[in-house]
């Protein structure tokens, strides 16, 4: 049996108001961003909430999909559901150890990741057990009903930036910011 300790990463663009969502979408086009998700999700397991999901309308390839809803009678293809976030973690820790290792490279370390990408009900439940935050700051003040929360520097070091020049693909410009729990000491 492996022991894996999870690494938990936030997920999100953000404006500068604090935006994520209106009314049940994202309210922005942004293509880089779009990439940036895929590169930072791709196999590994993904938690969102019911709505996130209804928002993206089908499980996304490649991934272990949990969703988290209080409807025991839920369903959706390629989806595994769950009732509270603690589960959806168990749930995904329970996949990382039940992966293979690489038979070319037995070293390797296992990953250990697991990705939450929203929405607002699930990153202000989740943001305190995560580890890493992986922020698209959308450099806009924008509408919108969903939130996220605020992001406390006495609690998160940013690691890195990168300003992401705005193709005509993205509606505004972005950076990408990477933030990790600063040790309790
Ligand atoms: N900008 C971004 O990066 C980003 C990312 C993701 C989503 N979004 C946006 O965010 C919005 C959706 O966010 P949202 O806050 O409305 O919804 P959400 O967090 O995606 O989902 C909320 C649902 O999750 C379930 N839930 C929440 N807490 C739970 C708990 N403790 N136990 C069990 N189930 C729980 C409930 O489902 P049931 O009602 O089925 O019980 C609840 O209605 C959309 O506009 C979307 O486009 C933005």
């Amino acid at each position: 049996m492996k022991n894996i300790e999870p690494h938990i990463e936030i997920v999100v663009a953000v404006s500068q108001n604090g935006v994520i969502g209106r009314e049940g979408d994202m309210p922005w086009r942004l293509s880089a961003d779009l990439k940036r998700f895929k590169a930072l999700t791709i196999g590994k397991p993904v938690i969102m909430g019911r709505k996130t999901f209804e928002s993206i309308g089908k499980a996304l390839p490649n991934r272990l999909n949990i969703v988290i809803t209080r409807d025991a009678d839920w369903h959706a293809d390629d989806v595994m559901r769950v009732g509270s976030i603690g589960a959806a973690v168990y749930l995904a820790l329970a996949h990382l150890e039940s992966a293979e290792p690489d038979p070319d490279d037995l070293e390797a370390p296992l990953p250990d990741e697991i990705c939450i990408i929203g929405g607002g009900q699930i990153y202000a439940q989740a943001i305190n057990m995560a580890h890493t935050l992986y922020v698209t700051h959308v450099l806009a003040e924008i509408d919108g009903d969903t939130h996220f929360p605020e992001i406390d520097e006495n609690l998160w070091l940013e690691v890195s930036s990168e300003d992401v020049p705005k193709s005509d693909k993205d509606s505004v410009e972005t950076r990408f910011v990477i933030y990790e729990r600063k040790s309790a000491e």
